[in-house]
């Protein structure tokens, strides 16, 4: 299992001021958005290119460009939506997967109450985007569904992750890659990530 734990300073700084408490709706949903670009930069450091021939201002020249059919960015609705704007900056062209789970308050177990998926799923490396993996069973439920859809390169970025949420990934698909701001201390009893940044969704979208 590869967990990467992208400890940039620019990162740091930004997530240091989404824990603020009082932050406004502006300013966490900005910083969401510049965090998610620079774990997208991260996680996207692996992806194979191609070379090719162009013609250039200066004459015939070799130049890279990124191979195959390239990628599907999944947001988990609600708050992954709010790191979509910074990944789309990054890989403007992305097909966007949106999927929506919710938990059944009998079964306690996550059901999939929307799913939009492009097309080729098996072509493509799925960026699973949320701002928070907190117990992992959204996670869980969502590799499951971009696995049965044939997805085969599955990789999630996140805000912050607490260890919890990462041993349960871990145990339940060890070949996919998480990229995170950081991995914080624990969940509290609510499932909360402490310290983490409080409701993530309420914060982006200015719900309470
Ligand atoms: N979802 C959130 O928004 N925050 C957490 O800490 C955990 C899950």
């Amino acid at each position: 299992m590869k967990i990467v734990e992208v400890r940039h300073p620019l990162i740091q700084h930004k997530l240091g001021l989404m824990r603020r408490a009082g932050i406004s709706t502006k300013e966490f949903r900005e910083l969401a958005s510049e965090v998610a670009a620079l774990l997208t930069y991260e996680a996207t450091k692996d992806l194979e290119t191609v070379e090719e021939e162009i013609e250039g201002w200066a004459g015939p020249i070799k130049v890279h460009r990124i191979k195959g059919r390239k990628i599907t960015i999944v947001p988990i609705l609600r708050a992954g939506l709010g790191m979509l704007p910074g990944v789309l900056d990054l890989i403007p062209a992305a097909k966007v997967s949106v999927v929506g789970l919710q938990r059944d308050e009998q079964t306690l177990k996550p059901v999939t109450y929307y799913e939009k998926l492009t097309g080729r799923m098996d072509e493509r490396i799925a960026l699973i985007v949320d701002p928070m993996l907190a117990t992992a069973g959204t996670l869980v439920a969502t590799v499951d569904m971009l696995k049965a859809a044939g997805c085969r390169r599955i990789k999630g970025l996140f805000l912050v992750a607490a260890p919890e949420g990462l041993d349960r990934i871990t145990a339940a698909h060890p070949d996919i890659e998480i990229y995170t701001a950081s991995i914080d201390q624990r969940l509290n009893e609510n499932g909360y990530i402490l310290p983490g940044l409080g409701d993530a969704g309420d914060k982006i979208f200015g719900t309470k």
